[in-house]
């Protein structure tokens, strides 16, 4: 089975400036985003982790923006952070809910010595707050670059977290290097269109790797944090977190905000720990357009409400 060819136009359709304009600016699209992005404003994130965390959940929050090449915006990002840790730590949320950061929002693509500095003034915050930073991981050209910052920054917060991707043919290795102890993954399959060079197309082999990675990561003594909605998936690594003699715990689930909220809370029914990833702010086009390509569910849903205005 192939990778659906609908996923590869609407990621390269996120790229063109014509069609963000347009959906943009068309009416139906707020309804849509609000299925998956918790708000614009900090206000509007905090209120939606508080009800997670009331319901059993906890969360990392993720304040949207992407491929900045702009250092004032990039210093926006920064500061949108600190406030956001800020709030987390008044409202004593701060065990349970953590933030998650896209570099190439913080300069990585203007240069990685701004991104790293930025990234170590949120990580600063983060401990203050009382909790932890998770690195995104975005397209294969800054996974080096990404990882290099995340080794850097670990050296003065051990515990702060990368994601992984299993699309990608070098993860595996990634894995085995950091599933050492005091380390943090978060594995995902991949949400970026990438080259057949770097990436598996097929699905069944990112699934296949995604259990091989999980396997690495369970065997090493590190916190593996399985970010996925795949049942079949969820399955397979209960069982795997068994056969590793992993306790509810010593590693999480972790689902998007708005996808799949009934499974969610069966799991921490189950005593497992579940992270619902929370996005927030103005800038969920990018955002919007993987979460639409993923899923022709999701796509049909965008056109169902825009066919009924
Ligand atoms: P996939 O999309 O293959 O779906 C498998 C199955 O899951 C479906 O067949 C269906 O049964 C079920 N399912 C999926 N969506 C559903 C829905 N809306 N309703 C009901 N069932 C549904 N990516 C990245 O490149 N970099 C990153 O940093 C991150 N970060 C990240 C954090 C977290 C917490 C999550 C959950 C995901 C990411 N991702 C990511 C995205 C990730 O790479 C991937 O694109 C999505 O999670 C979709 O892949 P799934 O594993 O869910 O399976």
């Amino acid at each position: 089975l192939r990778v659906n060819p609908l996923r590869s136009l609407i990621l390269a359709a996120a790229g063109n400036d014509a069609i963000r304009k347009l959906v943009a600016t068309t009416p139906i699209s707020r309804d849509v985003v609000r299925r998956f992005v918790a708000g614009e404003t900090t206000a509007e994130a905090i209120t939606v982790t508080r009800t997670l965390v009331d319901s059993g959940l906890t969360v990392t929050l993720d304040y949207l923006g992407e491929d900045t090449t702009d250092a004032e915006l990039a210093e926006q990002t920064v500061q949108a952070y600190l406030k956001l840790l800020d709030r987390l730590h008044a409202e004593n949320l701060a065990e349970r809910a953590e933030v998650s950061v896209k570099l190439s929002a913080v300069g990585q693509l203007l240069d990685e010595t701004l991104a790293l500095n930025n990234a170590s003034r949120i990580c600063a915050a983060a401990e203050q707050a009382g909790t932890t930073v998770t690195l995104d991981m975005e397209d294969h050209t800054t996974t080096d670059s990404t990882l290099r910052i995340l080794d850097e920054l670990r050296r003065t917060w051990p515990w702060t977290g990368a994601v992984l991707q299993s699309y990608l043919h070098r993860t595996l290795d990634d894995c085995a290097r950091l599933a050492g102890s005091g380390s943090r993954v978060r594995l995902c399959k991949g949400a970026y269109a990438e080259p057949e060079q770097v990436a598996f197309a097929d699905k069944h082999e990112i699934d296949v790797g995604y259990v091989r990675c999980a396997n690495a990561l369970l065997a090493g003594d590190g916190y593996p944090m399985f970010a996925t909605h795949d049942p079949r998936l969820v399955e397979i690594l209960s069982e795997r977190a068994k056969w590793h003699d992993r306790k509810p715990g010593s590693f999480e689930f972790q689902m998007l905000y708005g996808i799949r909220p009934d499974e969610q809370l069966r799991l921490a029914g189950e005593g497992h720990t579940v992270r619902v990833y929370v996005p927030y702010g103005e800038q969920w086009y990018g955002y919007l357009m993987r979460r639409l390509a993923e899923r022709p569910a999701n796509m049909a849903f965008f056109l169902r409400a825009l066919a009924s205005r």
